[in-house]
């Protein structure tokens, strides 16, 4: 089926109406000869969140959930099938010597008398993935009274009890002591527990009980899944947004997010409830803490790692407003802004100042490099503009250099937004926050958004945005291929607006099977898998694709959002020597195309890379999950226009070579 085009012709002085029908193709002429501007290192990159289980039970490689008994409810994650009298315990009180953490105070004190099959047992996130033969790193605190338990015997067992590895520990004194052993696990089992059983009789205390698999990113120790890892390393991001998200925000001041919190050793790292946890009463996750055991530094190490330019977003003295929206009052603001000076003294500082050295203590002597610091994340009204302001001043007084992202609110029009953007225009804002979770139509609409923008005016961080099938955060809601080609649809329009819009990132980041609150989320995991859904594979092509400068690329003079439901926008890198042409077809019935490419020399082959599903529910599973991925082949160049038939429902990138 071949697009239907209406052109006005002259002939003979007349003006006539053609329908052309399906001999006519659609031209496309792409100007080689000319950059429109270069497009950012950072115009495609991610936004990290701890929602969904992405930090603890997710990215962050604990198996243990509430391994130092700090949630709210000190047992909560553990059992104790034959008894109850393990209890917990305050450092208060203690007669023994203690070094427990200062700031995580609970420990678990188990009593041992003469009964036989007394167990304490970790349910893990929603259980642990143990894979055979792989190893696992166990540590933990123990305080043997009187050096009464002769041995402590950690197993990992399956659903019926069956144990799957095994280790222990003589533990030796009766202070607090670190002990370390290693499983290998003997089978592959998603929902894995960990039981601990005592030999002798009396009290032991026990605390910090950690367990890691060996094989982490970067094997580092208790560090980050790998596989999770994995996946934004192959984004290719040009920078990672964290810690959020309304996480930043907190329901209260007091649950807001403070980096300062999150760093230095792991144990004295506060432990506390994470803000998603009853967020949604149709998705409650009473379990849900952070540990903060991916904290700042990690963050900064994980850009690193990936390649992306670090983007923190901190607290601006507002709690999140669809909560309590409670104020830090101007007088009140002095420490929210001194964490922002502190962090990026933190990031960038030498090892000779306060901040630096502490990054430096924890492993890292060399700066981060941070260029971008946002202030608040989805805040609105004259209250934010007003906090902003105080911010800007203080960062750029003592750091002219450093990028602010300030915030447009929830919405991408409305009253908020429409405040929001003409007070930071007054202001010279550098790069303005804009957030929509909106219909796959809406997104197909809006490839048009950013084509009238004030060249002059902010640039934008499309910084959160994903299609919502149903409805914005409707737990209904699904990663399918309709959302994913519609969003490729819309990015076509931030790529040809580069101009304006230098980093984009889809929200959010991933989600837990079977732990989540909000869908859709570019990437699923369980405990032993992960995978991307298509909407991360339209991410990866763009963010892969992107090139180094901006071509036009129209039809009749226009550029392509959305006539005959086609999509376009081209680039050219000038590393590779490549012609980039993206194409994103949304119609039910395929379009024959021609591309009529000026201003370059090409050379004979290119390469085709093509995302393409039947049909619009389609989406990536646990059960097949590369269903819809790229699949690239070889394109011989053609003499003359390239001619191209783009499948239904389809998205293409053509990489032209040139000589
Ligand atoms: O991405 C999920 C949430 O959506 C973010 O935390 C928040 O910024 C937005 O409302």
């Amino acid at each position: 089926m071949k697009i239907k085009l209406i052109s006005t012709l002259f002939i003979g002085g007349l003006l006539f109406s053609t329908i052309y029908g399906n001999a006519q193709k659609a031209v496309l002429e792409v100007d080689a000869s000319k950059t429109i501007t270069k497009i950012q290192p950072t115009m495609f990159g991610l936004f990290f969140e701890d929602i969904n289980f992405a930090a603890d039970g997710g990215l962050y490689a604990e198996m243990i959930k509430n391994r130092s008994f700090e949630f709210e409810k000190p047992l909560m994650g553990w059992e104790q099938p034959k008894s109850n009298r393990s209890s917990m315990n305050k450092e208060s009180g203690m007669a023994l010597p203690i070094n427990v953490a200062a700031n995580n105070t609970n420990f678990c004190r188990v009593e041992i008398n003469n009964d036989k099959g007394y167990a304490l047992i970790n349910e893990g996130f929603r259980g642990m993935g143990v894979k055979k033969d792989a190893r696992y790193n166990l540590s933990f605190k123990a305080a043997n009274h009187k050096g009464a338990i002769r041995k402590i015997i950690f197993q990992l067992i399956d659903k019926d009890q069956k144990a799957l590895g095994e280790t222990s520990v003589v533990p030796k004194s009766d202070e607090w002591t670190n002990y370390s052993a290693q499983f290998v696990a003997t089978e592959t089992e998603a929902k894995a527990k960990l039981k601990i059983t005592f030999e002798g009789t009396g009290t032991i205390d026990l605390d910090m009980i950690s367990l890691f698999p060996e094989d982490t990113w970067k094997n580092r120790k208790n560090g980050l899944r790998k596989d999770l890892v994995q996946l934004l390393y192959d984004v290719k991001p040009g920078f990672l947004r964290f810690p959020g998200g309304c996480i930043v925000e907190g329901r209260t001041l007091s649950d807001r997010y403070q980096w300062k919190k999150s760093i230095g050793n792991v144990e004295d790292r506060k432990t506390m409830m994470n803000r998603w946890n009853v967020e949604f009463n149709h998705k409650l996750t009473p379990d849900y803490f952070q540990s903060f055991g991916l904290g700042f530094f990690e963050y900064f190490q994980l850009s690193e790692d990936i390649g992306a330019e670090p983007l923190p977003i901190l607290s601006c003295g507002m709690a999140c407003q669809y909560n309590t929206g409670e104020l830090a009052s101007i007088d009140e603001l002095d420490p929210y802004v001194k964490d922002a000076l502190d962090l990026i003294e933190f990031a960038n500082g030498a090892v000779t100042t306060a901040w630096g050295k502490v990054r430096s203590d924890m492993g890292h002597p060399k700066p981060f490099n941070l260029k971008y610091i946002g202030v608040g994340n989805e805040q609105w009204g004259a209250d934010y503009i007003e906090r902003y302001k105080v911010f800007e001043k203080a960062i750029k007084a003592k750091y002219p250099n450093i990028i602010i992202v300030s915030g447009s609110g929830p919405s991408p029009d409305g009253e908020h937004f429409d405040y929001a953007m003409n007070e930071l225009k007054k202001l010279n804002a550098e790069l303005v926050d804009e957030h929509y979770y909106q219909s796959p139509k809406w997104f197909r609409e809006n490839a048009g958004r950013y084509d009238n923008y004030d060249r002059k005016g902010p640039k934008i961080f499309a910084g959160e945005y994903a299609a919502q099938s149903v409805s914005g955060a409707n737990p209904n809601n699904r990663n399918n291929w309709e959302c994913a080609f519609s969003e490729a649809a819309f990015m076509t329009g931030l790529e040809r607006n580069a101009e304006v819009v230098q980093l984009t990132s889809y929200a959010p980041l991933m989600a837990h099977e079977d732990a989540w609150q909000w869908t859709p989320d570019m990437i699923w995991f369980n405990n032993l898998q992960s995978y991307g859904s298509a909407n991360y594979y339209v991410q990866q092509l763009f963010s892969t694709n992107k090139g180094t400068d901006l071509l036009s690329i129209t039809q009749d003079g226009k550029a392509l959002i959305g006539q005959h439901n086609l999509y376009a926008s081209a680039v050219k890198d000038v590393n590779s020597k490549e012609i980039i042409v993206k194409l994103v077809n949304t119609a039910s019935t395929a379009s024959d195309i021609s591309i009529d490419l000026k201003g370059a020399k090409l050379g004979s082959k290119g390469s085709l890379i093509r995302l393409v599903s039947a049909n619009l529910q389609d989406e990536n599973t646990f059960a097949d999950p590369k269903k819809i991925t790229p699949k690239q082949s070889e394109y011989k160049i053609t003499k003359g226009n390239q001619q191209l038939n783009l499948p239904p429902y389809s998205i293409t990138v053509l990489k032209l070579k040139t000589i």
